[in-house]
């Protein structure tokens, strides 16, 4: 096992059958996420997507930090690289909007870019009070992605989506539970229980009901991918601007 491999832990705890759990575990970086942290969560959503033992997938991060977002020393280097290839970020964002299993998220702490809009396409989501959701996308010279600017203004209503996804307006927990976009806020060292708990009582109904409604409540994903592509073409190219690349040298100068 290489060492970025330990920075994505993946689990089928013995107490919850039935339950995968993907676990952000770079606490150091606070959590943020590399193309090898992504390209790992792909493969455990697929891996979840093709064995019937895996029932309901469940996302984790450590102690006071889900996760500050896409590692900007990868977003520099991304942009400075020429490349034209699909970041392995987006290759784990169309695998989230694909996923068969329900998906529910435990959050404590930071939630940052992609530690927000990740949530959105989790079926459940439980948070801490500390929690905070924040996607600071336009200060980065970047736009919003993984379909949240579909997904947001759908769930919360456009002022509140405008607020976090353009303005970068940051979330508290409760500000987030009052615009519909987790489930339930509980104590700090309950997080992980609850989200498990609630994993499981998934991973314990009739498979087969459970898709069909899952898939009911969720509806087509066509629009979801068409949204994740389109977000893409812009993403891409703000990444590689001048104004991107200055915002990201700013932060890695800190
Ligand atoms: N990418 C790479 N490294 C990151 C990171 C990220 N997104 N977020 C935090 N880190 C690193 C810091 O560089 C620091 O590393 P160091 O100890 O080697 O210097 C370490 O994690 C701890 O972060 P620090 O900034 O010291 O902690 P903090 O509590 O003062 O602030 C944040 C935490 C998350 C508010 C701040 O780190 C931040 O703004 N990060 C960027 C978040 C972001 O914009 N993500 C992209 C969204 S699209």
């Amino acid at each position: 096992m290489s060492v970025s491999d330990n920075h994505i832990l993946v689990e089928r705890p013995e107490a919850q059958p039935g339950v995968m759990v993907i676990r952000f575990n770079r606490p150091e970086k606070k959590n943020a996420i590399t193309s090898a942290m992504y390209n790992r969560m792909t493969a455990a959503l697929e891996e979840a997507n093709r064995d019937d033992a895996v029932r309901a997938v469940a996302f984790l991060g450590t102690e006071g930090c889900f996760s500050a977002g896409n590692d900007m020393g990868d977003f520099l280097a991304y942009a400075m690289s020429g490349s034209t290839e699909a970041p392995a970020a987006a290759v784990f964002i169309k695998a989230l909007a694909l996923a068969e299993k329900p998906l529910v998220s435990g959050v404590d702490g930071l939630a940052i870019g992609i530690g927000t809009t990740l949530n959105m396409h989790c079926d459940l989501t439980v948070a801490s009070a500390r929690s905070v959701f924040k996607t600071p996308f336009v200060d980065l010279a970047l736009v919003p992605e993984a379909a949240s600017s579909l997904l947001a203004p759908k769930s919360i209503g456009h002022q509140r989506a405008f607020a976090m996804l353009v303005a970068g307006e940051g979330f508290s927990a409760q500000a987030a539970l009052d615009a519909g976009l987790i489930w339930k806020i509980v104590e700090p060292q309950a997080v992980e229980a609850e989200t498990l708990a609630l994993a499981a009582s998934l991973a314990s109904k009739p498979p087969q009901a459970l898709k069909i409604a899952r898939d009911l409540v969720r509806g087509p994903r066509e629009a979801v991918l068409a949204r994740i592509d389109e977000e893409l073409v812009h993403f891409s190219a703000q990444l590689k601007s001048a104004e991107a690349r200055a915002a990201f040298e700013a932060f890695m100068r800190r």
